[in-house]
């Protein structure tokens, strides 16, 4: 088991509809710490930037329109292989083939609007936290060599 950071955020559809508590919840029923938190409002830069990796595809405009439409909670959520087990907590990119139970299947609206987003390799996760939250890397090496 490791302990390792991923990055979450409460989109815009989750965040307006008043779920931010309700999946809150849900991080800490499965023991994600919440080790940072910001709300944003991004510009559309800021929100191409993020997602740059999915340039190019037929959904970049729309995702990217959309997650800069409205207030985010952005999170950095520590906890044991927390970037799988958010993955799974998450459910499926397209609700409807997200599993009963999980964070999409509940609160998401459709494959874009879905609620939430989760890290889904070490890799991404560190690019992703540092995207939000330059200088996090530092403070949980620092507090993970305490444990
Ligand atoms: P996320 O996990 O944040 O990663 C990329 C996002 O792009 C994804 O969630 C969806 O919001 C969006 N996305 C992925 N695939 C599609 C698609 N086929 N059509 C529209 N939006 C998509």
């Amino acid at each position: 088991m490791a302990l390792e950071l991923t990055l979450t955020i409460i989109k815009p559809d989750a965040f307006s509809a008043g779920h931010a508590g309700d999946i809150i919840k849900i991080f800490e029923a499965n023991q994600f710490k919440i080790v940072a938190a910001r709300l944003v409002n991004l510009t559309r830069s800021e929100a191409e930037g993020f997602y740059a990796i999915h340039r190019g595809k037929p959904f970049f405009e729309s995702l990217t329109a959309f997650m800069s439409s409205a207030p985010a909670l952005v999170m950095v959520l520590e906890g044991e292989n927390v970037i799988a087990r958010l993955r799974e907590t998450m459910g499926a990119t397209d609700p409807a083939r997200a599993a009963a139970g999980t964070i999409r299947k509940l609160y998401a609206q459709d494959i874009e609007r879905n609620a939430i987003h989760g890290s889904d390799a070490p890799e991404t996760a560190a690019f992703e936290i540092s995207y939000f939250f330059p200088g996090i890397e530092l403070l949980a090496s620092a507090r993970a060599k305490q444990l």
